[in-house]
């Protein structure tokens, strides 16, 4: 949950390791450090709050001599956010500094054991404890890295750890388990870093580490060895094709809104080389799965804004698909002993392919025999390697920490699986269904771009408008309870206003009781078979006095009156395509609250871009 840089080259290496921690304060921003050798002695500067108070720290600092250093940026997992809890971290004898993303789940035992040692520890951290371990396990090694390995050992959790000592100048060492780490190899110099645009700008060649891995590196000399026995490992090196313009901001005020924006791309990249043929003879090709048979039932599993793509999802791979396909949040799958049989598969979805939980679901589904598609973003990310088939969706780099263009590419991608599965049904699978939303899909990218810009504007009117709801309701219906739970996920983690996303006929069964007028409801009341069930929702929410926008949709040109406060009213469309179109409105309504409300829009407080720890 925490952004890790290492570097070791020939540059000052303090401003490279600040440049990098800025591109991945989106993993943790509550404090930050970093640490560098200058005259054969550690240096540790850190700060509390956002990288800018380290930036103002390190102003006055003299770095320019170190051409290596480890840096940090921190989502609190143990301890408060202040900066004794900042990393990095030494060990009792100050001769060693390390950072580390993740949680060592016995470190408690470790302190103990150390305590009764007579170690002091300065912080509330399970990392000050790891770095006191291989200080004194250094003191039983002939070497630092046989130290390292010795400590790691004993951790059990999950980590990213790099390592810093004057006693081998030059050289940082980086291990890695159950969270993310990989180096980017450039000439004469070598980053290691939890995510790759933190040395995006510097090199595209990079080396993904893999669990019970260490990494010894010195400038443009790196070694990999296992941990268990500290064996050396074969790696290859992966060019990546990104580019930095990829993950700036494009003149937009904030990285969400140029993401929202970006859809119509998203939409156009996910279909590229996957749709065949065209008008009625319109054909998905998805060569990722065709050497994996039809599973006879599909099992979601996911988080958040990805779960919520699942749900929508789901009734497009019965309906069209024709696979059963039911749903889990990943944290309680894992541990409720699912029913998986081997004729099964599951799918994961995770834009980060980070998420602990969904990681560990996949990992327990394989263990049960299961076979395991992921649906994933980052190339290369854990759940990427893992899973025994990896569909990717193709959005390019998120960086908001509010997932929206990567919903809309899962979107696409199970709408496509779900025509894919289709056409290999050896049942009497009727196409049509199938090549009138795929013949949608198609024109999807030019609609979607038609209408963002007034729907922006139409957004920023009714935020102004609603900002100050203390709640909100969300309700929709079929695919349209998906987006609901999406339009109140995004409200409330974007602007701290509480909402509750729910299946319209599921009101009179409780929740109906809070409607009152300071309790505005947003209904999805698309052009869709359940419409007529939606308006008379509505309809009972009005008669509570409940103040209503309404998401609608023309028909034959003409939108539909509901006699409510607020129509928002989205253009003709297939009932999938429409889905699209609503998403982008719930999203920048969300947006549009924030600004206006003033809220910390890429960086909302408490969340964390990749959710790495359970
Ligand atoms: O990277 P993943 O798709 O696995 O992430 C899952 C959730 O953590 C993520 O969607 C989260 O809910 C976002 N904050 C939503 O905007």
């Amino acid at each position: 949950m925490c952004g890790i840089i290492g570097y070791s080259g020939h540059r000052p290496a303090v401003p490279l390791l600040v440049e990098g921690l800025h591109r991945l304060e989106y993993r943790g921003y509550d404090s930050s450090g970093v640490a560098f050798e200058q005259a054969g002695k550690l240096q540790v500067v850190k700060a509390a709050g956002k990288l800018s108070a380290l930036e103002s720290k390190l102003a006055s600092n003299a770095f320019h001599l170190a051409t290596a250093g480890i840096g940090h940026t921190r989502w609190a997992t143990h301890g408060l956010p202040v900066e004794r809890n900042a990393h990095p971290h030494l060990s009792q004898d100050g001769k060693l500094a390390i950072i580390h993303n993740g949680i060592i789940e016995n470190f408690q035992e470790i302190k103990d054991e150390l305590l009764a040692k007579g170690h002091t520890f300065l912080s509330d951290t399970d990392t000050e404890v790891l770095a006191h371990l291989i200080g004194e396990e250094r003191e039983h090694s002939p070497n630092l890295r046989e130290a390292f390995a010795r400590a790691l050992r004993r951790a059990h959790g999950a980590y990213a750890v790099v390592l810093l000592s004057p006693e081998e100048p030059g050289i940082i060492y980086a291990a890695r388990m159950a969270a993310p780490l990989l180096m980017g190899v450039g000439v004469g110099e070598c980053f290691v870093a939890s995510d790759i645009p933190a040395f995006l700008p510097y090199t595209r060649e990079v080396v993904f580490l893999e669990d019970g891995e260490l990494a010894r590196i010195e400038g443009s000399k790196w070694e990999v060895f296992s941990l268990a026995d500290l064996s050396p490992v074969e790696k290859t090196v992966n060019h990546v094709p990104w580019d930095m313009q990829a993950a700036a901001k494009d003149g937009y005020k904030h990285f969400m809104l140029k993401e929202i924006m970006e859809q119509p791309r998203v939409v156009t990249d996910c279909l590229s080389g996957r749709l065949v043929g065209q008008g009625d003879s319109l054909r998905v090709q998805l060569g990722e799965l065709d050497a994996f048979p039809v599973p006879s039932r599909l099992h979601i599993v996911a988080c958040g804004t990805s779960y919520n793509a699942g749900l929508w999802g789901r009734e497009l791979l019965e309906n069209i698909g024709g696979i059963p396909t039911d749903l889990d949040i990943a944290s309680e799958f894992r541990y409720r002993d699912p029913i998986l049989r081997p004729d099964e598969a599951v799918m994961v979805i995770s834009q980060s392919g980070e998420t602990a939980d969904t990681l560990a679901a996949l990992r327990l589904a394989k263990e049960k025999g299961c076979k395991v598609i992921g649906l994933c973003n980052v190339v290369g990310s854990s759940i990427a390697r893992e899973a025994d088939v990896v569909v990717y969706t193709q959005a390019g780099p998120e960086i908001s920490v509010a997932s929206t263009k990567a919903m809309c590419s899962q979107m696409t991608l199970i709408a496509l699986m779900a025509a894919y599965y289709g056409q290999r049904r050896t049942d009497a699978f009727d196409p049509s269904a199938s090549v009138k939303m795929l013949n949608a899909l198609a024109a999807l990218p030019a609609q979607l771009a038609a209408v963002l810009p007034t729907m922006q504007e139409r957004a920023a009117q009714l935020a102004l408008r609603f900002a100050s709801s203390r709640s909100f309701f969300y309700l929709g219906r079929g695919q349209c309870h998906a987006l609901a739970l999406e339009g109140a996920l995004k409200l409330k983690e974007l602007s701290y206003i509480h909402a509750e996303g729910y299946a319209s006929g599921e009101m009179k069964h409780g929740p109906i009781a809070l409607i009152d007028p300071q309790f505005p409801t947003l209904a999805l009341a698309l052009d869709d078979a359940l419409f007529p069930k939606v308006k008379s929702n509505i309809q009972e929410v009005l008669a509570r006095q409940g103040r209503v926008i309404a998401l609608v949709q023309e028909k034959d040109g003409v939108a539909p009156e509901l006699g409510v406060e607020e129509q928002w009213v989205l253009p003709e469309a297939h009932p999938v395509a429409a889905s699209f179109l609503a998403l982008p409105a719930l999203q920048l309504f969300s947006y549009c609250v924030a600004d206006y409300l003033g809220k910390d829009v890429d960086q909302p407080r408490n969340l964390a871009k990749s959710v790495t720890v359970e």
